[in-house]
């Protein structure tokens, strides 16, 4: 949540802060801000909306040239999304610009502090007050980075802060508790942001930054630096940081949209490419997995007895998948738990107990808490994660990487399925060294899951007659999903992905709780979405949901099926039927999510909404 560049260099730098704040625009759109340094002053602009509004106030109003410079996206938290509270926050003399990601907890008693000072705050936000604690101590100490670690001392909560000052123009500072900062390294410039993809059109060099860090970028200095450019990193206390230098292997064109209207779009089209590369070199010739990068030994994955999932949202209804495969793969017990509920509720965990974090951010406040809490517990932490060096990846005490590529659209696709396949692949390694299940079923299911790339892009080719209904839909006010099994969280996810996107009255059921209560919502003409089972394997299961389909149906819903090809049982209850190639039932919801997210993609756009960023929402969820 919220989005956050600094840049300083040889170019000019509103120029860079704003296309990366383009880059970062799906942190959080409510409203954005920069501030440069120029001619020994601050020039600082904000303005409430999306960001195309600041860039029409600085056509009406440019700001000096300068090479130093920060800007900020913002999802609102404290204080509404005016302009006002936008940031940047500037101190009364206007020498000090911060732009912040986060809550700070203790602001209150902080600006009561200030105001007793003779401080004049104009904001109602959590963050002006460190602009006036970093002008005070600046003013004590006269270094921007020192000053940023008395102020950083004085806060709670969580925090990503980037600052500058007037009186020290070649430098911009940052501080990070809980909340992402990374550091990208240029010839004779840097760059300070919440997430590379700001940054990648400049440099692949990057440093990860730890929890509790100050970290200062100053141009013609001496350090670490590319020549030119120092980067200075210390703890809260001043101690020297540990620095953690990688290489972004993203490419700038994955951050482009490569001619689709919308972010979202292409990154359906990407799935095929990013399920392959979530598989790539973790299965060998023979059928068996390699997962060498996991730093939990086999013996300790051999000695657990029980797995917990925990994760939000979209990552949740992948959780909930992956407690199917593991159960049935393993034998070991299996919870799904969402991530914000689960340390409120005492859970039982001890040494033998493998959490599984999943998350494609890799920062989501809920889930990063739920992993800390696990941790605390003795718990072994596993996570599924989509971020290099992001907190989440950072803290566990292993992680299997998705490799979806940069998420840019809210609204998680590729994400949810490369998280899928992760957890196939951590669920199927557990089965291969305790030895269990590992038959003939499971190699069929790695021989098919290394050729499910090939059947998501099958699905693909054959989505206008979905992309038609739902365009024939748009005018309806209230949409249904039903799946059992697997399906179910396929049905949750369709409904998610039609609830954000669509703002539309969505809800997903498990299909044999429908006469437990939702079957009253069943009206005429209501479209409900049926996600069926694999005729093959559990055809109980199958016949079952085709009764269901059979009784909303009667009832007067108009039923859209996603079935598989061949499946000929549903086609007389179908009004709309969708068709899915055969795969093993666990795998089947990386090929019957795809028509969903197409669905609710083409829902959003004929009803005139913005796909790539629905209303309220934000991508990286850094605050619980
Ligand atoms: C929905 C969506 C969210 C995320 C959730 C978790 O389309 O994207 O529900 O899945 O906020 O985010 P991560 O995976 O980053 O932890």
């Amino acid at each position: 949540m919220c989005g956050i560049v600094g840049y300083v260099g040889g170019q000019s730098a509103l120029d860079v802060v704003i296309a990366g704040l383009k880059r970062l625009e799906y942190r959080g759109y409510d409203s954005s801000g920069v501030a440069v340094l120029a001619d020994g002053g601050l020039a600082a602009a904000k303005k409430a909306g999306k960001l195309v509004n600041l860039e029409k106030e600085l056509v009406g109003r440019p700001l000096p040239a300068g090479a130093t410079g920060i800007g900020h996206t913002r999802w609102a938290t404290h204080g509404g999304p005016t302009d006002a509270n936008a940031h940047p926050h500037l101190d009364n003399a206007g020498r000090v610009a911060v732009v912040h990601n986060g809550i700070i907890e203790n602001f209150a008693g902080l600006r009561a502090e200030l105001a007793g000072r003779g401080h004049e705050l104009a904001s109602e936000t959590d963050t002006e007050v460190v602009a006036h604690l970093l002008a005070e101590s600046f003013s004590s100490c006269g270094d921007l980075a020192e000053a940023m670690r008395l102020v950083c001392r004085q806060l709670d909560g969580a925090f990503t802060l980037v600052a500058v000052h007037a009186d020290d123009p070649d430098v911009v500072v940052g501080a990070r508790r809980n909340s992402p900062l990374v550091v990208g390294v240029g010839e004779g410039e840097a760059f300070l942001a919440s997430d590379v993809a700001a940054f990648i059109a400049h440099t692949r060099s990057a440093i990860e930054l730890g929890q509790d860090q100050v970290v200062e970028v100053r141009r013609d200095g001496e350090g670490g630096g590319a020549a030119g450019v120092s980067v200075t990193v210390t703890d809260f206390y001043g101690a020297p940081g540990e620095v953690r230098s990688y290489r972004i292997d993203w490419d700038a064109s994955a951050a482009e949209k490569g001619g689709y209207d919308y972010f979202m779009l292409k990154e359906i089209a990407e799935q095929p490419k990013a399920v392959a590369d979530t598989l790539l070199g973790r299965i060998d010739a023979g059928g068996a997995l390699t997962l060498d990068e996991l730093r939990i030994p086999d013996s300790v994955l051999r000695e657990v007895d029980k797995v917990v999932v925990v994760a939000c949202g979209t990552a949740f209804h992948a959780g909930m998948i992956a407690k199917l495969a593991v159960e049935h793969w393993t034998r070991i017990p299996c919870e799904t738990e969402l991530a914000s509920e689960f340390r409120y509720r005492d859970p039982i965990l001890d040494a033998r107990t493998l959490v599984i974090a999943i998350s494609q951010s890799g920062e989501t406040m809920d889930t990063l808490m739920a992993l800390r809490h696990a941790r605390e517990q003795g718990a072994k932490v596993l996570a599924v994660c989509n971020t290099n060096g992001s907190t989440i990846a950072r803290e566990a005490d292993a992680v299997l990487y998705t490799h979806a590529g940069p998420e840019v659209a809210v609204a998680s696709t590729k994400a949810f399925l490369t998280q899928l396949v992760a957890c196939y692949l951590v669920a199927l390694y557990l089965a291969q060294v305790r030895g269990a299940k590992w038959g003939d079923e499971v190699r069929g299911v790695v021989r098919e899951l290394s050729e499910i790339s090939g059947e998501v892009e099958r699905v693909l080719e054959t989505m206008e007659p979905v992309r038609e209904l739902a365009r024939s839909l748009a005018e309806k006010r209230t949409v249904l999903f039903l799946g059992r099994h697997v399906g179910y969280p396929v049905a949750l996810e369709g409904a998610l992905k039609l609830k954000e996107l669509a703002y539309m009255h969505a809800e997903g059921f498990a299909a044999g709780e429908l006469k437990h209560g939702p079957i009253a919502l069943i009206e005429n003409d209501l479209p409900v979405v049926v996600v069926v089972p694999s005729p093959r394997g559990r055809s109980v299961l199958h016949d079952k949901i085709v009764s269901n389909i059979q009784e909303i149906r009667a009832r007067g819903a108009r039923t859209i099926v996603i079935a598989e090809e061949g499946d000929e049982a549903v086609v007389p209850y179908a009004d709309h039927l969708i068709r899915i190639p055969a795969t093993p039932t666990l795998l089947q919801p990386l090929v019957s999510t795809v028509p969903l997210q197409v669905f609710a993609c083409e829902l959003a756009t004929a009803r005139g909404n913005e796909v790539d960023q629905p209303r309220n929402l934000a991508k990286s969820v850094t605050v619980e």
